[in-house]
C-alpha cells in the first residue's frame, strides 16, 4: 500500500472522503493502527499524560518526544506520521520553530509537524512550510495554553468565539498548513470553519462536519484511567482486558498451572 501524503489529505477533502487519525507513542501500537488503515498517526505531546504521567502537556520536551516519534515512524508503512511540537519549542519566533521542526524531520522519520495556535503562530507555520516541512495546525482548545485559557474550556462558542476560531483557522491555512485540528469546539462552529477552508479540518471533539476525526488512542481504546472527555467513543476496554490477563497470570504462577509442559524446553 502506498504512503499517505499531504496531497491525499487535499484530495480527501475535495472528494468528501473522511480522514482518520489516532495518536501513537510506540512501535507496537503504531504497527497495529497502520495495518488497520488509519491514515495518520500523531505522536502527540499528550504523551506527557499517557506515557510520562504528567498532569499536563507543559513539561514535555523535544528530547522526550523524539525517541517516541522515531519508533512510530519506523512502524508506519502507510500512515503519515505527524510529530507534535511541544510547549516551549516554537513560541519564541519562527527561527526557533524551524530549528525544532528540522530536528524532528532529521532525527525521527516523521513526515510532518504540528503546532498549536492560529494567528499567534502563523509566522512560525509559514517559515517551517517554506523549508519544505508540512505543518498541521491546531486551533480551538489548545492544551499547551491551558492556563491562559482558564482550564479545560470549550472554545469557539457564540458569535464572537466562532469568528475568532475562523480567523485562527484561516491564518493557519494562509500560512500554508496542509490540515488543521479543531479541538473541543461546538459542531456548528466547526462546520462554519470546515466550509470556509480549502484545507481539511480534523476534529478532536469538534463534531461530525469536519473532514476527519482524530482521537487519543489510550482514551479511544479504554486504556486511560480516570475521566474521559464527552466526545470520545471507546472502541475497546484494554485496561480491563490487560488487568484480567495480569491477574490470571499471577494466579497461574501461584497455582503452578503456568508453565505447563508445552511451555518447557526438553
Ligand atoms: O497531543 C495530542 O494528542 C493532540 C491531539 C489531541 C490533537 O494534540
Ligand atoms: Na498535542
Amino acid at each position: 500500500q502506498k504512503r499517505v501524503r499531504i496531497r491525499h489529505f487535499q484530495k480527501a477533502k475535495q472528494d468528501g472522503l473522511k480522514i482518520v487519525g489516532l495518536t501513537s507513542y510506540d512501535f507496537l501500537s503504531a504497527q497495529v493502527f497502520d495495518s488497520a488503515g488509519i491514515d495518520f498517526l500523531l505522536v502527540g505531546d499528550s504523551a506527557g499524560n499517557t506515557v510520562f504521567g504528567y498532569d499536563t502537556t507543559l513539561p514535555v520536551t523535544v528530547d522526550e518526544l523524539i525517541p517516541l516519534t522515531r519508533a512510530v515512524a519506523r512502524a508506519a508503512k502507510r500512515a503519515l506520521v505527524v510529530a507534535d511540537m511541544p510547549f516551549g519549542s516554537y513560541e519564541v519566533n519562527a527561527r526557533e520553530a524551524l530549528h525544532t521542526a528540522i530536528r524532528f524531520m532529521k532525527e525521527t522519520g516523521a513526515h510532518a509537524v504540528k503546532m498549536e495556535g492560529g494567528e499567534r503562530t502563523a509566522e512560525q507555520i509559514r517559515r517551517v512550510v517554506e523549508a519544505g516541512i508540512p505543518v498541521m495546525g491546531h486551533v480551538g482548545y489548545t492544551p499547551q495554553s491551558e492556563h491562559g485559557l482558564g482550564g479545560h474550556v470549550i472554545q469557539g462558542r457564540g458569535e464572537a468565539g466562532a469568528e475568532q476560531l475562523l480567523r485562527d483557522a484561516r491564518a493557519v491555512e494562509e500560512a500554508g498548513a496542509f490540515a488543521v485540528v479543531l479541538e473541543m469546539v461546538p459542531s456548528e462552529s466547526a462546520k462554519l470553519v470546515t466550509e470556509a477552508l480549502s484545507i481539511p479540518t480534523l476534529s478532536v471533539g469538534a463534531g461530525p462536519h469536519c473532514d476527519g476525526q482524530l482521537l487519543v488512542w489510550s482514551d479511544w481504546a479504554g486504556m486511560t484511567s480516570g475521566r474521559i472527555p464527552k466526545f470520545v467513543k471507546q472502541y475497546a476496554q484494554l485496561a480491563r482486558t490487560l488487568e484480567a490477563a495480569a491477574v490470571a497470570f499471577r494466579e497461574d504462577v501461584a497455582s503452578g498451572a503456568y508453565p505447563a509442559p508445552e511451555h518447557e524446553y526438553e
